[in-house]
């Protein structure tokens, strides 16, 4: 028994939690364990008291990476959803836990600045936020993902059925029976 960590990535309101969660229902049907290590639910408990500069967002992806390698030897579907923007680190967590398929949930500037759900595009475009990721701070989008979701053009419903669809590619989960 086998577990594997769903590494998503992405902007800030790019809808990596809402799809995460998605898939975590569709593998639970299936019959799988599944934790979600979602980033602001992480950032209030894990990792609380951490900020924005580089070190600290290695350590949070650090400390995601340790706990998702531990569900994931122990047979449980670890999906995270933490923007993760450094490149070096995603591969650094990629090749501690093997067992791995990353989505890099792709969404434009001037989509999140238009949702802004959290109200912060608004503050970071305006230069109140130093150090906002996409805006006054890096991202390092992912070269070679095993999948890519844009959430600007796709409807939640096609992202989840992309991102399982890679999954199964990945052969790293039992095939689904089919249904009907
Ligand atoms: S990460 O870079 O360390 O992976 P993480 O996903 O945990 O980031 O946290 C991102 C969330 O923190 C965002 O969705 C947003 O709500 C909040 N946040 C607050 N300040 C910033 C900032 N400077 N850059 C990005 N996100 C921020």
């Amino acid at each position: 028994m086998t577990g594997l960590t769903i590494w998503f990535t992405g902007l800030s309101g790019a809808g990596k939690s809402t799809i995460g969660q998605r898939v975590a229902t569709e593998l639970r049907e299936r019959g799988l364990s599944v934790e979600v290590l979602d980033g602001d639910e992480v950032r209030q408990t894990l990792s609380a008291g951490l900020g924005f500069s580089k070190e600290d967002r290695d350590i949070n992806i650090r400390r995601i990476g340790f706990v998702a390698e531990l569900l994931t030897r122990n047979g449980v579907v670890a999906i995270t959803a933490a923007i993760s923007p450094y490149k070096d680190t995603r591969a650094e967590v990629r090749r501690r836990i093997g067992r791995f398929v990353e989505v890099y949930v792709s969404c434009s500037i001037d989509v999140l600045a238009e949702r802004d759900v959290k109200g912060l595009y608004k503050r970071a475009l305006a230069g109140e936020i130093d150090h906002f990721t996409g805006v006054s701070d890096p991202y390092e989008a992912p070269e070679a993902p095993d999948v890519v979701v844009d959430s600007g053009t796709q409807t939640v419903d096609e992202s989840v059925a992309a991102v399982l669809a890679a999954i199964d590619a990945s052969g790293l989960l039992p095939e689904p029976a089919p249904r009907g």
